[in-house]
């Protein structure tokens, strides 16, 4: 059943009805395993690095952690079939790597491999595209306490897992992601300290960075060997166009300074084979530990290329010279500016700017000549209220959610390789530090009680993908 046939169908305004994709674009949504899954402790999975970080005090908003997420882990099938009352063609989601290897290398868990095994049957079984990621941050404990990224060695573990994973379900997914945003796994992390496992070291977070990449290029043709010849595999980056407040010539050196930080640093060696100029000296730290072999193997070509986007930066030269900012870890190289006049932000801070999506993929296009560009994050945190019947109208995200989807019908027109598009989040979860308090879903979860409830931009998707289908009938 449809959500369209029990509930009210919002109305779809004609600049929906203007908008036009190929039959095979892939809609979808999105989670991780940490953020959703709950059931920490269950069929053999150990503790991740965000365990240990969450129960940390004072790390993520009031000690939430993901002990009982939207425990989807104990209703996967509930919400496969939400996903097919919104009418998704395409789900991404993630794998947890401790369910699977529990102690990151070694003894596989086949409970945890059944998992997932369920999971992509009942996905097929309602004509639903698994997108799979193989890590989105949950890196197994017992490899944190061998160094984690930090170590060499957990590229070759990751490359181990990967060919573990892909061997299991390559029969039925065919689109893999290694990484998910390798920027947050690195400088957030270990730099910033905001994320798992809350270090702050520059130095490291460039050596994790390195580490990262390089098993993403081991796993590639490790998974290919075990996938059938029309699979696609990827990576998932995390993108921040960058603008300029002012046409000063100091501004302008700060805005590509801020680009190569933000955006190259991981998508050249991926596209390109080699790291960006300055981007080490900038930061003030040395090259990692590259090895001879290392740049070759991380540009090894790829399928296709994951974007996540939820905002833009406008910078300018930076002329106070505080400190504690990101861009002061970054060599005081760039000033943000976070509240622009006439701009809207969403919960998070972030300014909403679909026309950043526009920019980025076609740069990617033209630039980088990537063939195949999915989105694989786009949405917004907006405090959402249940009305007395039971109904969330969450006006901002699907306005939201329709502006970014017309940036990308805007630059498909141009030419620009767009394929997928999936919205984050199918459903609230924990949104890492910010814990529970920042909702991004299509869906809302009332965690006391687990109910779900989909949002009027779940309703609204739902349309838009329906009216999309019936224009290929
Ligand atoms: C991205 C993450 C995702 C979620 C969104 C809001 O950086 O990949 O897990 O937290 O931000």
């Amino acid at each position: 059943m449809s959500i369209l046939d029990h509930t009210d169908p919002q109305s779809l305004e004609d600049i929906d009805r203007q908008v036009s994709f190929p039959k095979n674009f892939l809609w979808g949504a999105a989670t991780s395993a940490y953020q959703i899954e709950g059931a920490v402790q269950e069929d053999g999975r150990a503790p991740s690095t965000w365990d240990r970080f969450a129960s940390t005090p004072g790390a993520t908003y009031q000690g939430h952690t993901g002990e009982i997420a939207a425990d989807h882990y104990h209703r996967m099938e509930e919400d496969v079939a939400l996903m097919a009352s919104l009418n998704l063609s395409a789900y991404r989601f993630s794998i947890s790597w401790p369910r699977i290897l529990p102690q990151g290398t070694g003894a596989v868990n086949e409970r945890g491999l059944d998992f997932y095994d369920r999971l992509v049957d009942a996905l097929l079984a309602h004509g639903i595209t698994p997108l799979a990621t193989l890590y989105h941050w949950d890196l197994p404990i017992a490899l944190q306490d061998r160094g984690g990224w930090v170590a060499r060695e957990t590229a070759y573990a990751f490359a181990d897992y990967a060919e573990v994973v892909t061997r299991r379900l390559g029969d039925r997914v065919h689109r893999w992601i290694t990484h998910n945003e390798p920027w947050c796994t690195s400088y957030l992390s270990y730099a910033l300290g905001l994320h798992a496992p809350g270090l702050r070291d520059k130095q490291l977070a460039v050596n994790v960075g390195h580490h990262v990449l390089l098993s993403h290029g081991l796993a590639v043709p490790r998974m290919r060997a075990q996938l059938p010849s029309q699979a696609q595999v990827g990576i998932a980056l995390d993108f921040y166009p960058v603008y300029a407040a002012d046409d000063r010539p100091e501004t302008l050196e700060a805005v590509k300074r801020a680009d190569t930080f933000r955006n190259r640093w991981f998508l050249d060696p991926v596209c390109w084979g080699s790291y960006p100029d300055g981007l080490f000296s900038d930061m003030g730290v040395a090259a990692p530990p590259i090895q001879e072999g290392d740049l070759a193997l991380i540009s090894t070509p790829i399928d296709f290329l994951g974007v996540n986007y939820y905002s833009r930066m406008l910078v300018r030269d930076r002329q106070d010279r505080a400190s504690g900012s990101e861009s002061s870890l970054y060599g005081d190289s760039y000033e943000t500016i976070t509240r622009i006049p006439g701009s809207s932000y969403t919960e998070m801070g972030w300014e909403i700017f679909p026309e950043g999506l526009a920019n980025i993929l076609t740069r990617l296009h033209r630039e980088y000549g990537v063939q195949s560009l999915v989105v694989t994050e786009s949405g917004a945190a907006f405090e959402d209220h249940l009305d007395g019947n039971s109904r969330i109208h969450d006006s901002q995200r699907l306005e939201y959610l329709r502006a970014h989807i017309q940036a990308i019908a805007a630059v498909r027109e141009q030419g620009v390789p767009v394929d997928g598009y999936c919205i984050w989040s199918l459903m609230d979860n924990f949104e890492w530090a910010e814990g529970y308090r920042k909702r991004f879903g299509l869906i809302y979860i009332d965690y006391p009680t687990q109910r779900r409830i989909v949002k009027d931009s779940g309703i609204w998707y739902a349309s838009f993908i329906h009216y999309q289908h019936e224009q290929h009938k």
